[in-house]
């Protein structure tokens, strides 16, 4: 317990799956997490259950970013860790992606990421530095078919990643960013997609061993653990990487 004991951190994308996972075990750790959601009635609701502050948000528009700036200085005066988690996964491949889908997905990965680390090093610059973890995928590092603006909006958020680790140390900082790199994890996310590509249901009350190892599906705690790392000191070495979690599906 303690593991960021008083650090101050943001989550988007937090009224669901992995973003609340990790809004949980921060908050469990000690942390003063802020949740932000496009979805104001569910990001309220998780963020009750911590008693901790909700922000709604669209991480696609800037001037939700600069609203969120404000707020986190004026109640906190602070930003210590910045959890860029926000996401869609839209099933299309290359010949059926259309160009609305394609923006969207880019919008709110890629634009999301870039306002997040961007207003993150604002805030960090002015405390003690900071951790920033962005949330990516195994699509970024083998591509997936069905899932191609996914694929490229991960892809560049785990090279972004690299680019602002490397700036943040050359600039002497204290600023250290990672990516995440989960394989399927069982959220609604996941769920819609076993559902839509492989005719797979997954029960309400799941066990999530049997899911594991029957599926190779993991749970949202797993990814939660390696985040609370990440915006730990415990990690204070660990800059510019890529940490999967996806129990060895591209290693084989
Ligand atoms: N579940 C997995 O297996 C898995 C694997 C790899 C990566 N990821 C990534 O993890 C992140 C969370 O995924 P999840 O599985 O928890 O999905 P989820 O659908 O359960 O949750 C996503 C959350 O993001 C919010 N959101 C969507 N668009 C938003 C926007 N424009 N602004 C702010 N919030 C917005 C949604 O309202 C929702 O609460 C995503 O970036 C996803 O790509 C998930």
């Amino acid at each position: 317990m303690g593991r960021v004991k008083g650090k101050v951190v943001v989550v988007t994308g937090a009224a669901s799956g992995l973003g609340f996972a990790d809004a949980q075990q921060l908050a469990a750790e000690g942390a003063h997490v802020i949740l932000t959601d496009i979805d104001e009635e569910r990001g309220q609701a998780c963020a009750d259950t911590l008693d901790a502050a909700f922000l709604q948000q669209d991480v696609a528009d800037e001037a939700s970013w600069e609203r969120l700036l404000s707020f986190v200085e004026e109640r906190y005066g602070r930003l210590d860790g910045m959890v860029n988690n926000a996401g869609i996964a839209p099933i299309a491949d290359i010949e059926t992606t259309t160009t609305e889908v394609w923006r969207k997905t880019l919008g709110i990965h890629l634009d999301g990421t870039f306002w997040g680390c961007q207003s993150a090093i604002k805030l960090m610059k002015k405390g003690n530095g900071g951790s920033i973890v962005n949330m990516s995928s195994t699509a970024a590092l083998v591509g997936i078919p069905a899932y191609l603006a996914y694929s490229a909006a991960k892809g560049g958020i785990r090279s972004m990643t690299k680019a602002v680790a490397i700036h943040c140390r050359q600039q002497k900082l204290g600023i250290r960013c990672n990516s995440v790199h989960p394989g399927s994890i069982s959220t609604p996310m996941v769920h819609h997609a076993l559902k839509t590509l492989v005719g797979v249901d997954l029960p309400a009350e799941e066990d999530p061993e049997a899911t594991r190892i029957a599926m190779g599906v993991g749970e949202a705690s797993d990814v939660a653990h390696m985040v609370v790392y990440l915006i730990s000191d415990e990690a204070k070495h660990i800059n510019g990487a890529e940490m999967v979690i996806d129990n060895g599906d591209t290693v084989v």
